[in-house]
């Protein structure tokens, strides 16, 4: 029996090539391709700067640094991939959080904006599973207070939230290019896009050791840089990025029309004229989920959980912050009632109806 993995990322002879031009001709950190992809990635998302960095934790935590949240707090939703609040604590600041809302599992912006308090420096809001947040609020209410705005957009390249890329909407969005992400440079890697250019500049240096010029550095700086070899992977993938992310939605399609009758299966939202989803991943609120899992994996069917454990109930943030079950009602809720599906641009209709089938065939329906 065939297994059906949860995402398999796309490598092509074209990406693979590009990758021995540029170790072959160039500087090996931030040569030439390295340059190219920044243009054209803060191109593709629709602002002044790109500025890639190691990963998308890196990308984050430079841009908390630079915007000086040190000693202050940040106001973020624990139903999160844990790096989110990471990269807070890594900036020296304080993780605080709003509850998650139940229509599009994202930051509740009602409720974000009631928490923020005199110590919060910024609000992160996450685009989770490629499904852009509500950002017109929380626009509102950051301007309001004075705070700024950091979108962690690592699930979410080309995700749209009326008209506009999430990632160009706040003062600076933050990407991860890990492999199973929407796209990847073929490894680890990340990218900040902001219109600031004090901002930008400010990010630019923290991730080259805190250099100014050449032998100058003026900050205790960081080696969070991207490889050539990756960013020349990374510039061939972005070319494919909207075809794939086409995909993604027909494979959301497909999946909400084989089980659209399932009571038991809550399915994600599928977007709007003003919400374009990515489908990072395609995760749905059942019964049963555990159960449901461990069926398909008989099957050979590959399932994930993103998340099991919300942030604040994660053992370190327990210790750290005395979180306790009932702070965050939502996302706890959905802690234990989210799975996620096989999720990938090369997943064929033929694997998506066999996947769902066996949904089907679980639930007796
Ligand atoms: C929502 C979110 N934030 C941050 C990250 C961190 O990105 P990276 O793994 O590239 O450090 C990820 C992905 O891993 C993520 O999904």
């Amino acid at each position: 029996m065939a297994k059906i993995p949860m995402a398999r990322p796309v490598v092509t002879e074209e990406m693979v090539e590009a990758m021995g031009t540029a170790i072959r001709n160039e500087r090996m950190v931030m040569g030439e391709s390295a340059h190219k992809f920044e243009e054209e990635f803060a191109r593709y998302i629709g602002t002044k700067y790109a500025i890639g960095v190691g990963s998308g934790t890196a990308a984050l935590q430079l841009t908390m640094i630079a915007l000086g949240v040190h000693g202050k707090e940040v106001l973020s939703t624990p139903f999160s991939f844990i790096a989110t609040a990471n990269a807070v604590v890594e900036a020296g600041a304080t993780p605080k959080f709003a509850d998650a809302r139940e229509s599009d599992y994202n930051l509740d912006p009602v409720k974000a904006e009631k928490a923020i308090g005199p110590k919060t420096a910024a609000m992160l809001p996450v685009h989770l599973y490629g499904h852009p947040a509500d950002m017109d609020p929380m626009v509102a209410a950051c301007k309001k207070k004075g705070i700024a705005l950091i979108e962690d957009a690592c699930q979410a390249h080309g995700a749209i939230y009326k008209g506009r890329k999430v990632g160009s909407i706040g003062d600076a969005g933050c990407f991860s290019f890990y492999p199973t992400k929407n796209m990847t440079v073929g490894g680890d890697g990340g990218m900040v896009t902001t219109n600031d250019e004090k901002l930008a500049k400010e990010i630019s240096k923290l991730r080259d050791c805190g250099r100014v010029s050449r032998y100058m550095h003026d900050v205790v700086g960081f080696t969070s840089r991207l490889n050539s070899v990756n960013a020349a992977f990374g510039r061939v993938q972005l070319r494919h990025l909207d075809g794939w992310n086409e995909r993604r939605r027909a494979i959301a399609k497909l999946y909400a029309k084989e089980l659209k009758d399932l009571k038991q299966v809550k399915l994600p939202p599928q977007g709007s004229k003003d919400i374009v989803p990515v489908f990072h991943l395609f995760a749905m609120k059942v019964e049963k989920r555990d159960e449901l899992a461990d069926f398909l994996a008989k099957k050979g069917i590959d399932s994930a959980v993103h998340y099991p454990i919300p942030i604040h109930l994660q053992p370190i943030y327990r210790q750290l912050y005395g979180y306790k079950e009932g702070s965050f009602p939502v996302s706890e809720k959905l802690s234990t009632s989210m799975i996620s599906m096989p999720m990938f641009p090369e997943l064929k209709d033929e694997e998506v109806k066999i996947v769902s089938e066996a949904v089907r065939e679980f639930y007796g329906g």
